[in-house]
């Protein structure tokens, strides 16, 4: 994201779907006596790969949890990857995250809390119902995918360790282990990969803690075991592979703005209004379902989730606190 641009633009293999497929698919479809655009419909017609482990989740009742966008393919959402762990490259994930090993997997949670502690993986699974969540995920870079995610609200999880009132935002952790991540080798980012959140918005109920999706785990590619969904911001905000939760008092550093500060502010919330130095944030080009020449879609204020999150930033400065 940082070094890599002209790969951004460069149109997918699986970006053209082929006839046969697509016809096949509103076939399936038209024979379950499901809308194209309703939930059901867009999981059935993104079923995951079907190679790890189920990880079913009930349709979310949050509002906003559900968005009607027609899903990314399962191929597409997991070749197309920023995780710098693994390389800078988008295909790089997807190449090389099989050394990752999301088990055994241990978080810890510490700072301003009550009850700081550590969680393993299957503690974390099973500390609240699943809920399957289609969200748009849209990337700084300019382009977007429309994800089922599998999870619970991130609140859940929070509310456990009992933040003080000195727990001001949250600071996200995620693993740098050279012996199973090649990228962190290189100096492309000050490992580990760090992000925050403002308590309030890692509190809102649609911040997901992610453990899977498409029905399925995570794929190592996209964040396995775990990972945080900040749909109403830039994907970076959504750290992938978490090891440490901490409550703090003072606005966390990332990784991003320690690289670049002028380009990767601490909110990062998606809007068209403000555009990055490098690319314009006003349309976005939806991966798999445009091809190079078609028309961008216009970038949507919060990402589309105005109506659940703007009123976090009611009174502030966008411009200033991009
Ligand atoms: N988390 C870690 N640990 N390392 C990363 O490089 N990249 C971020 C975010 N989380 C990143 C990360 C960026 S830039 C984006 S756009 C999203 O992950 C991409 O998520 P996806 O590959 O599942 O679409």
């Amino acid at each position: 994201m940082l070094i890599k641009t002209s790969a951004a633009h460069e149109p997918l293999s699986s970006e053209i779907t082929p006839r046969r497929v697509y016809l096949n698919r509103r076939t399936a479809l038209a024979g379950l006596g499901l809308a194209a655009t309703s939930p059901l419909a867009l999981s059935q017609a993104a079923p995951g790969g079907g190679k790890l482990p189920k990880l079913p989740g009930a349709h979310s009742a949050v509002p906003g949890a559900l968005v009607m966008d027609k899903v990314t393919s399962y191929a597409d959402a997991t070749s197309y990857n920023n995780f710098y762990e693994f390389g800078t490259d988008k295909s790089d994930p997807a190449a090389h995250a099989h050394t990752l090993k999301p088990r055994p997997w241990t978080v810890s949670i510490e700072g301003e809390c009550a009850k700081p502690g550590r969680y393993d993986l299957d503690a974390l699974l099973k500390l609240s119902a699943m809920e399957e969540r289609v969200y748009r995920l849209r990337c700084v870079e300019g382009w977007s995918m429309v994800i089922p995610w599998v999870g619970y609200s991130l609140g859940e999880l929070l509310k456990q360790a009992q933040p003080t009132s000195k727990a001001k935002y949250v600071e996200f952790t995620t693993l740098a282990d050279k012996a199973q991540m090649p990228g962190v080798r290189s100096g492309v980012l000050d490992w580990p990969y760090v992000e925050g959140l403002r308590i309030d918005e890692a509190m809102h109920p649609l911040a997901l803690l992610a453990f899977g999706m498409y029905g399925e785990v995570l794929p190592n590619q996209n964040g396995a075991p775990l990972r945080l969904v900040v749909p109403w911001k830039y994907g970076f905000k959504s750290a992938k592979s978490i090891v440490k939760i901490r409550f703090v008092e003072k606005e966390p550093v990332s990784s991003w703005t320690k690289a670049a500060q002028q380009e990767y502010g601490f909110y990062s919330n998606v809007n068209p209004n403000v555009a990055h130095p490098r690319w314009s944030q006003a349309s976005e080009r939806r991966i798999g379902e445009d091809g190079l020449f078609a028309k961008k879609r216009p970038t949507l204020m919060f990402n589309g989730y105005e109506a659940q999150v703007g009123q976090l930033y009611a009174g502030m400065d966008l411009k200033r606190n991009y």
